[in-house]
């Protein structure tokens, strides 16, 4: 068994979760139930990025400190998640002390080590995206993703030497192609590196901005809220803390079911191996293209100068646009609520939806519309229709009890050998983010077994007594094969798929790449239901 640390983007909690955020979210949930599942020690973290002006200027609007604001809106964050079935180890908060503490040692260690400074800046600043911009950025006098334009600001500032660390970061990519995915994304970093970055400015003067960790050698500056919230994926891990102060540290304990808990509990001073060396070396970030930039130039400088090996892959997803083709936005009011679709489809629904459709990488449409297309076509006609017209006709032929498999042919040894060899077929595509066709390949096989039924036409075999072995057989082979899949998309749909092994008169937890034959046992008694009722007609559709 090998450790896994998946990270989210640690969200600004200015305003509720939206699609965006839902989509980043529910990937890195689906890849960390899948290694889960496949016997990997997973470390999901997420959280919520909670200092700089964006924030301040929230909280200010909303006539609330910033303190309150942010607690409301990241135990909405929290709640989100929970409703939407993600289910994360550890929820960071970059205003925890343990994090601030990690953010002050790690600015003091790099000012001691000269790789910060302090100088007067004059440049663009876009609030929207908390950072000084370059012209070359500017379309139209404002970044692309800005509803306003960026805005000239003069201050003293301290920086990090970021510029140093560019050839480094080039040999990197260039040495590790595969570790910033799609390729198209390194590929724009590449081309990035062959010019000057510059020094990054690292922080504001306290008297405009006080909403943030100071400064630690000097309080009249507050740190800048990348430099603060990039260090949230370390802090959770114990980082840099000395092995009898580690308090605060996320332990990852096993419930009895093998699935990590976070637990925060104070360790005794040991020699066991700290969170931060089990799970650093297998970091990866999911993350949407918006933030690529900062998780490239300023992480991987960060990381380089404070002595840390870097992430190990860092997964990047295109944007969601809305009916329209445009960036869902909330100004634009194109998008769909997360939690109102939760509740409108189920939460299993909405996951299969963002993950099918929406190929991770590529920018793609969310609407109501597709979401009810996902459900009607794949789950409700393919998956829920094979299942109830199986389970129909057990009851009718069998008395509701499952027959074994009885003859050997040529159709059954092909689903045999196709099921058993899926889970390694979609753990390659899950190690590689490619959720979309990982589920396509099993659905593929979903429609593959619709055939089956269609061609072996157990309501002929049905009609004589020399039809019996093989009605037997073609019965078992669709549940056993319907449990196989069960046990493929439970991490898709972890509650759909136990509805579905309810169905198939299986208890207990989901069990990856089961041998044939081992699942639904003969003499199994089934139940019946419709696992994807259609949605109603809904006035609200576009
Ligand atoms: N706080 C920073 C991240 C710090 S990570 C150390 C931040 N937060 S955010 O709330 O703005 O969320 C950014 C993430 O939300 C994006 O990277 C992306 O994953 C997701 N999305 C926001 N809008 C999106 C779309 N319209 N489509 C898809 N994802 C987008 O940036």
């Amino acid at each position: 068994m090998s450790s896994r640390f998946i990270t989210t983007p640690i969200y600004y909690v200015n305003d509720r979760p939206h699609m965006g955020h839902a989509y980043a979210s529910v990937h890195a949930d689906v890849m960390a139930r899948y290694l889960r599942a496949a016997g990997h020690e997973v470390f999901l973290l997420t959280g919520a990025d909670e200092h700089g002006e964006k924030i301040a200027r929230a909280a200010a609007q909303a006539g609330e400190t910033p303190e309150a604001f942010v607690a409301r809106h990241a135990s909405e964050f929290e709640q989100a998640w929970h409703t939407l079935a993600v289910v994360p180890d550890y929820f960071v908060r970059t205003t925890a002390p343990a994090h601030k503490a990690v953010v002050q040692r790690t600015l003091q260690r790099l000012y001691d080590a000269g790789e910060i400074y302090l100088a007067e800046y004059r440049g663009l600043y876009s609030i929207g995206q908390e950072r000084f911009v370059t012209d070359k950025e500017l379309v139209d006098g404002k970044l692309p993703e800005d509803r306003d334009p960026p805005i000239e600001r003069t201050e003293v500032n301290y920086f990090f030497r970021m510029e140093r660390h560019r050839a480094w970061i080039r040999d990197l990519l260039l040495a590790q192609p595969e570790m910033i995915q799609p390729p198209q994304y390194r590929n724009e970093i590449l081309q990035l590196l062959n010019e000057p970055i510059g020094d990054l400015s690292i922080s504001r003067p306290a008297s405009r901005l006080s909403w943030g960790i100071s400064i630690p050698w000097d309080h009249e500056h507050v740190t800048y809220v990348w430099f603060d919230a990039l260090l949230s994926y370390l802090s959770p891990l114990g980082y840099g803390q000395d092995e009898d102060e580690n308090e605060d540290e996320a332990q990852v304990d096993h419930d009895p079911h093998g699935a990590p808990r976070h637990t925060s509990q104070t360790s005794a001073p040991s020699r066991r191996q700290s969170a931060f060396e089990r799970f650093w070396p297998s970091a990866t970030h999911v993350i949407g293209k918006d933030i690529l930039r900062t998780h490239t130039l300023f992480w991987l400088s960060m990381g380089h100068a404070m002595g840390i090996a870097p992430y190990r892959r860092l997964h990047v997803s295109g944007h969601l646009l809305g009916a329209d083709g445009r960036k869902m936005s909330k100004s634009l009011g194109n998008g769909v609520d997360p939690l109102e679709a939760a509740r409108q489809y189920g939460a299993d629904v909405l996951r299969y939806a963002l993950v099918r459709e929406v190929s991770f990488g590529f920018d793609g449409i969310i609407s109501n519309t597709i979401i009810e297309q996902r459900l009607t076509r794949d789950l409700a006609d393919d998956l829920g229709n094979l299942t109830s017209r199986t389970l129909a006709m057990i009851r009718k032929y069998r008395e509701g009890i499952v027959p074994s498999a009885r003859t050997d042919e040529v159709a059954e040894r092909a689903i045999i050998e196709r099921t058993e060899a899926m889970p390694a077929q979609v753990l390659a595509l899950v190690e590689d983010m490619r959720l979309a066709q990982a589920t396509e390949l099993v659905m593929e096989l979903v429609r593959h077994l619709n055939r089956y039924v269609a061609s072996s036409a157990p309501w002929e075999l049905a009609k004589s007594a020399a039809g019996d072995a093989r009605l037997d057989t073609v019965l078992y082979t669709v549940v056993e094969a319907l449990r196989a899949i069960s046990d493929l998309l439970a991490p898709v749909m972890p509650a759909k798929m136990a509805e579905l092994r309810g169905l198939l008169g299986l208890d207990g937890a989901p069990r990856w790449a089961q041998p044939w034959g081992e699942g639904v046992q003969a003499g199994a008694r089934i139940c019946e239901g419709t696992l994807f009722p259609k949605p109603q007609a809904s006035p609200t559709q576009v």
